[in-house]
């Protein structure tokens, strides 16, 4: 089978409202590297997006689903129950910020994380508003899409977004929005616009994933703690993105001395498989009644049953350090060419959550144009990379971290090459 012939079968038959980057169309996956039904392989720089940090089939995650294959595959954990939920349940409990007492609940995707840990934050201090951050993104559901800070192409046509949402600014130095800048305009939005008062909860990414893998800088996030305590506003961390051994820690609030009350999950937590959680203190998580949360699949045992391989493998084969070491050999590689590739603005992002930034030469401008060339003269040599940013103008790295050594230096390579040929045009 042709890619080509699957792309015009896809392009008749599927929306065009789920856009895809490559026409690549996938036969087998191993670890870091996939093959497309010509036969052609790639290499991985987007891990199906942040989700198979333990790399593609893991032996251990594919052992664990065939084991629970053979046992049972649905009952739903609201009629028949089961012990391996709550086994994750206790290990995210465990392992989640913060040193207090913690309860969790597992849905299937990131979006539906987000709109339950709003949920829960509305049930537990009995308020209306969140306050999101520009440039965040947390889903495409209506909450989702609401909270999210970038118009094209997640909320444009879609009608109405929810009430009581609003956005801050979110301080990137690069683009000449301080710290002061967003705090500035938060103090404004609690006189202006909304009673601190009526605020359930900030949501925010420690580092923004689809909005450009910008980092939340430390004292921001202190001082968003402070704000929060201050009014009683509860702090939720959506960990989806740059959760599990991705930026060096299991999750990235772990970089702060911030711990929130409530944290989302996803994508890495499944090794593949779909299942998302949401963690926070106990007495916040129990604040809606029985039967106010949940889902038909919410927790589905394979999903379950591939988290807690998923959390023995990054345990097992370290790959918080991991994380840390590959992160470091990209950034080395991606600076030591800005001299030559004067497109290059910055080069960033903790552990192996790492991004580079493109301006046209000279200027403050962003060069999206560029970015995509990168994009495409990788994809042309086998490796597979992501665009991301307001602008489009970043490249997000997010290969598996169990990437073995030969292949990341073979990727490293295709990137150097690609990036020098972009230059030429
Ligand atoms: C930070 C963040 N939150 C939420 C989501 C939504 O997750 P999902 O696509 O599984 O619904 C994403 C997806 O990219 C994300 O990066």
């Amino acid at each position: 089978m042709q890619n080509s012939q699957i792309a015009a079968r896809r392009a008749a038959a599927i929306s065009r409202g789920v856009g895809v980057t490559t026409q690549v169309y996938a036969h087998k996956a191993e670890n870091a590297e996939i093959w497309d039904v010509e036969g052609r392989r790639y290499i991985d720089f987007a891990a199906g997006i942040a989700v198979v940090n333990t790399g593609h089939r893991h032996p251990k995650v594919i052992e664990a689903v065939k084991a629970q294959l053979d046992s049972f595959t649905h009952t739903c954990h609201q009629v028949v129950p089961y012990e391996n939920y709550v086994a994750l349940a206790e290990k995210l409990n465990a392992a989640v910020p913060g040193d207090f007492a913690k309860k969790t609940i597992f849905v299937t995707t990131g979006a539906e994380a987000v709109e339950n840990a709003v949920k829960i934050a509305r049930a537990a201090t009995n308020r209306p508003a969140v306050i999101a951050f520009t440039g965040g993104f947390h889903g495409r559901t209506f909450m989702g899409m609401t909270l999210t800070g970038k118009v094209q192409p997640y909320k444009a046509g879609f009608g109405a977004m929810m009430p009581d949402v609003f956005h801050v600014p979110f301080p990137v130095e690069l683009h000449g929005v301080s710290i002061e800048d967003s705090l500035s305009v938060l103090d404004k939005l609690f006189k202006a616009a909304v009673d601190p008062a009526r605020v359930a909860a900030f949501i925010v990414e420690p580092v923004q994933g689809e909005g450009g893998f910008y980092e939340v800088p430390r004292a921001f996030m202190e001082k968003l703690q402070d704000v929060a305590r201050k009014h009683g506003i509860l702090l939720i961390a959506d960990e989806v993105q740059t959760g599990f051994a991705r930026t060096g820690k299991l999750f990235a609030m772990e970089h702060y001395g911030v711990v929130p009350d409530i944290t989302t999950m996803a994508k890495g937590l499944g090794g593949g498989f779909p299942i998302a959680a949401v963690t926070g203190r106990a007495e916040i998580m129990d604040a809606p009644a029985p039967g106010g949360l949940g889902g038909t699949y919410g927790g589905n045992p394979i999903g379950v049953a591939a988290g807690l391989a998923v959390l023995e493998v990054i345990e097992e084969e370290g790959l918080c350090e991991r994380a840390v070491s590959l992160g470091n050999r990209l950034k080395q590689r991606l600076s030591s060419l800005a001299a030559s590739v004067p497109q290059i603005a910055d080069v960033r992002g903790p552990g192996f959550m790492n991004a580079v930034e493109f301006n046209i030469p000279g200027t403050p401008a962003p060069d999206p144009e560029f970015t995509n060339r990168v994009r495409e003269k990788a994809l042309e040599r086998g490796l597979i990379l992501l665009t991301c940013g307001v602008y489009g103008n970043v490249i997000r790295f997010l290969a598996p971290i169990t990437i073995p050594d030969d292949v990341f230096s073979e990727a490293l390579d295709i990137l150097e090459a690609a990036l020098l040929s972009a230059k030429e045009g």
